[in-house]
């Protein structure tokens, strides 16, 4: 049996669609805020998400410690605000890396006032293997600001992250 072609992996991986949030999480002193693609609904009830977070990332170091995290979801036109969020964390004038915030309701952690669509998790469950962490949460408060955005689609902006 042939081994696997790693170039047929890499295009086969990255056929899965993908949106774009921002996943941020906080202890009340120090921060992390990060792009993220690897997101998906995981149960009805309870509400549950998944997210895969770079293990070695300050995003997964507080989102592990504090247990909670939001993820805010950027709409079509707002590639420029997720660009932002592939760099590292800078809170700086009250805004992180210079976007506006207000503290979630049940978990503090920041709402980026700028996208349409938020919601808050508390993990229920850490799977710890390979380069990310996968975090399963549960959805315990949610908003919509705008329900007229339509949501980003990864592939249509020509970026992508998987594979
Ligand atoms: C298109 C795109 C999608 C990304 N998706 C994820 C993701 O799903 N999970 C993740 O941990 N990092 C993802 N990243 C990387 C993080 O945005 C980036 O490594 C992180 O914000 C930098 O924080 P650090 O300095 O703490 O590593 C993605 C990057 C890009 C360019």
């Amino acid at each position: 049996m042939a081994g696997m072609d790693p170039a047929q992996k890499k295009v086969a991986l990255r056929a899965i669609n993908y949106g774009l949030h921002v996943l941020t999480s906080t202890d009340g002193g120090e921060y992390a805020a990060s792009g993220v693609n690897w997101v998906s609904q995981a149960s009805f009830e309870p509400p549950l998400v998944m997210v895969a977070v770079k293990a070695d990332s300050g995003a997964a170091a507080l989102a592990g410690r504090t247990g909670s995290f939001a993820v805010n979801v950027l709409g079509a036109d707002q590639l420029d605000i997720g660009k932002a969020f592939f760099r590292s964390t800078v809170m700086e004038d009250g805004m992180l890396n210079g976007q506006p915030f207000e503290p979630g309701p049940a978990t503090g952690s920041p709402l980026i006032t700028a996208c349409a669509y938020w919601f808050e998790c508390r993990v229920t469950d850490t799977v710890e293997r390979g380069d990310h962490t996968v975090f399963v949460a549960e959805v315990v408060d949610a908003g919509v600001r705008d329900d007229a955005v339509t949501p980003m689609v990864l592939r249509d902006t020509g970026m992508n992250y998987g594979g």
